[in-house]
């Protein structure tokens, strides 16, 4: 529950930020949904704003709260992004994708005059890792899409190398992302070289996308259970 509080706290912030008139990068994710719940607000009060959602549960519920929305293809620069993280480290280096959103979330914060992260404490890490890395693979020859993946994490030095698909708990069956896609978990336990390892995904035939999003965030909202500290490098 603090964790919650936390996370509505580094929402509320990150409001400000917001001016009249922006276009907006919504995230996915339960403190970027504070955010838009937030947001809907104020575009009741007369704010006038339009988002651009990174996943299809974000454009529900941005639709549920009155933000409106533009399609990507609409757009070709956006001011402002706003989204969570699964970690971050000192230098802003992030793990994201829990969520399963990583692809289009890479897309409109690339598209963004700025990105800024919103997230409680217990996401600030000192060494990226310990949370496993999302891989948005395609389907077609996952199982070998896996297995370089497993090679990369070696090669950069990583203290893991476990990489599993992911499933849903309740059916059990792949999850299949927005884009139709696979996610694998990469399981490095330690980051040892963000941009190397990085590197090395995007060279893998079948990865679509990895969840290592860096020099894309220069502020960070960290929220906590009273009020939110505004981090910036
Ligand atoms: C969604 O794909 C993710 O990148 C989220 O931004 C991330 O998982 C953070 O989610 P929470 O805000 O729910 O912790």
């Amino acid at each position: 529950m603090t964790g919650d509080i936390a996370k509505v706290n580094a929402a509320t912030k990150a409001l400000e930020f917001v001016k009249d008139g922006m276009l907006l990068g919504l995230g996915t994710g339960s403190t970027a949904a504070h955010f838009v719940r937030l947001l809907g607000e104020r575009v009741r009060q007369g704010l006038r704003v339009k988002g651009v959602p990174t996943s299809e549960a974000t454009r529900n519920l941005a639709e549920q709260v009155g933000v409106p929305l533009l399609e990507i293809s609409q757009i070709d620069h956006l001011d402002l992004d706003i989204d969570g993280a699964d970690e971050l480290d000192p230098q802003f280096r992030l793990i994201k994708g829990g969520g399963g959103a990583l692809l289009r979330e890479k897309i409109v914060a690339a598209a963004s005059g700025q990105m800024i992260v919103i997230a409680d404490e217990s996401k600030a890490v000192d060494v990226l890792g310990a949370f496993p890395l999302p891989v948005e693979v395609v389907r077609f020859g996952f199982a070998l899409t896996q297995k370089r993946i497993a090679e990369a994490l070696r090669a950069t030095g990583c203290a893991g190398n476990e990489v599993t698909l992911r499933t849903s708990g309740k059916s059990n069956e792949p999850v299949i992302t927005d884009g139709g896609n696979y996610i694998l978990d990469a399981h490095a336990k330690r980051i040892a070289q963000p941009e190397a390892l990085g590197a090395a995904l995007k060279n893998i035939a079948g990865v679509v996308e990895h969840g290592l999003f860096l020099g894309l965030s220069r502020t960070a909202i960290i929220g906590k259970a009273k009020g939110a500290e505004v981090r910036t490098l």
